[in-house]
């Protein structure tokens, strides 16, 4: 059975070494291949799930995948409204620490997901935030393992605006050594201290990193990522044309994939059809968007049996 070394919470993509990913992968493609060997993984064990933002995909995989490892998944919406304002974050953590085995949230701010991990007593998984969106990176790192023999020699393109899920790619695609390219409109790239990071792994790694505003460097790729242009939190009516013209020639479609000669396409959901993926090409036998959306339970279920799974 695949043991993950040295994970105490899943927060960032950056603190995670090359082979607890491929250890995570591993153990994410074994529970999917025989669930029933993990039924009793979380037996006993409460996992206390916070989300401050809307979600379908994160809060039902891992609804539904803690209550196939036996465990049982308590959902805290947004009646509690924004952490930090009822009470402190780090009064909410060691309330949770209480009861709960783990705490999975979603949050507006990063700095949220590091006060809960320093104040409570119990793991910490991101289930997304401004700044990361590890899960999600996870899900499509074994997706694309299923779709490459080699993942090594893989080169992922994402195509759009940077935000949490793009950073999370860019983050495990150095560490992995995996080429990674992000193309993204003037005034929409990464934060800067990210991109440091990944560009410091890539050397180690040997990882390809190009970040570039310019579509039509996008060279020879095998898969092509988008997402949302417009991310949870930063939602302003009065900017909205502006950003869809600003961010049309990044529109991923059947033109840009034979451009690349990239065979799959990949996208977290919600897609916005017809915005930063056509629905022709999101509706095709390319995308592995529902492929990464079942992922993510087992992704998921691969940290949390590796948190605090029973021996
Ligand atoms: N970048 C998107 C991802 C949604 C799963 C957002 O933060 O809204």
């Amino acid at each position: 059975m695949t043991t993950v070394k040295d994970l105490s919470h899943y927060l960032a993509d950056d603190q995670l070494s090359k082979q607890q990913i491929l250890d995570l992968i591993t153990l994410a493609i074994a529970i999917k291949k025989t669930p029933e060997n993990y039924s009793q993984a979380l037996a006993g064990k409460s996992v206390a799930m916070i989300f401050e933002k809307p979600s379908l995909r994160t809060h039902v995989s891992f609804d539904i995948g803690i209550n196939k490892l036996g465990g049982h998944a308590l959902y805290l919406g947004q009646q509690n409204g924004k952490l930090g304002e009822r009470e402190r974050v780090s009064d909410y953590a060691k309330n949770l620490s209480c009861y709960a085995d783990a705490i999975v949230a979603r949050v507006f701010e990063n700095n949220s997901i590091e006060q809960l991990a320093q104040h409570g007593s119990v793991p910490v998984i991101n289930a997304l935030c401004d700044l990361y969106h590890p899960c999600q990176a996870l899900a499509d790192f074994v997706t694309l393992a299923e779709n490459f023999s080699d993942l090594e020699k893989v080169k992922l393109a994402y195509v759009g605006d940077a935000n949490n899920v793009s950073n999370s790619l860019m983050l495990m695609a150095s560490i992995l050594g995996v080429d990674f390219t992000l193309v993204c409109p003037e005034g929409f790239g990464p934060d800067l201290n990210i991109a440091n990071k990944a560009i410091a792994f890539g050397k180690v790694s040997g990882a390809k990193l190009l970040l570039t505003h310019d579509i039509t460097e996008l060279g020879s790729q095998d898969a092509i990522y988008t997402d949302t242009w417009i991310s949870m939190g930063d939602e302003d009516p009065a900017k909205k044309s502006a950003i869809l013209a600003t961010f049309s020639p990044y529109q991923v479609n059947h033109k840009l994939m034979a451009k690349a000669g990239a065979s799959i396409v990949m996208h977290c959901q919600p897609a916005h059809l017809e915005e930063e993926i056509t629905t022709k090409l999101f509706d095709s036998e390319m995308s592995v968007a529902f492929q990464s959306a079942e992922n993510r339970m087992w992704a998921q279920n691969a940290v949390l049996v590796t948190l605090l799974g029973n021996e």
